[in-house]
């Protein structure tokens, strides 16, 4: 079946919410569900939260589809410095791709949008930081031509944990 990628709506909130909740949990809570990642989980995707992502002038979502399920999407929000490089303004906050659906195209589909969203508005390349023990994504972006340009730390309840923040190409890969 098809891949489609388009501009999430909203009445794709629910579905986001959800879809990032498994995403997440099934990538980092690797060691099963404390605490922190309960209350992080249920207070951090929430359909109100991605409604109001596609209600801000400075942030996108889009959205892969097949048929009529959700199976990855990406968000992008304009106007937030990189903490290694301020004038890159294009934060890639989220690239998530459910696990059935990994190593089909579907991540860097995603991501050529974003990337040429951002570029076309501000000649930018987009930033994003990624968990430094998250090998499959890292991989993903450094074969996407994303190059390493410092640290920058996670805070999930009282442990710190170290983020790579990565920048993609000018012009970026169509
Ligand atoms: C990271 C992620 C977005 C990648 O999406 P994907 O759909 O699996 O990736 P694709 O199938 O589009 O891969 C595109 C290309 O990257 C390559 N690639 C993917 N993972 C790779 C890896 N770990 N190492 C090297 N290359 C990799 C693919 O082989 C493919 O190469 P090609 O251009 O020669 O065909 C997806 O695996 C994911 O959602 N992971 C869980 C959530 C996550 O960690 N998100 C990122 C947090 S910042």
């Amino acid at each position: 079946m098809q891949t489609v990628i388009r501009s999430a709506q909203h009445e794709d909130a629910a579905r986001i919410a959800v879809l990032a909740t498994q995403v997440w949990l099934h990538t980092y809570a690797t060691e099963g569900i404390s605490a922190e990642i309960a209350d992080y989980t249920r207070s951090e995707f929430t359909p109100d939260k991605y409604l109001a992502i596609q209600n801000d002038v400075w942030a996108h979502i889009w959205v892969a589809e097949r048929g009529a399920h959700l199976i990855g999407f990406a968000v992008l929000h304009m106007g937030v410095p990189c903490p290694t490089r301020a004038s890159t303004l294009a934060e890639l906050q989220t690239l998530y791709v459910q696990a059935h659906f990994v190593g089909q195209g579907v991540g860097r589909q995603l991501l050529t949008v974003a990337e040429k969203w951002a570029f076309d508005l501000a000649g930018m390349p987009l930033w994003l930081t990624v968990n430094a023990h998250n090998a499959q994504a890292i991989g993903f972006y450094m074969r996407q031509g994303f190059t390493k340009q410092g640290t920058t730390d996670f805070v999930l309840g009282d442990q710190r944990h170290e983020n790579l923040v990565l920048i993609g190409r000018t012009p970026p890969c169509t």
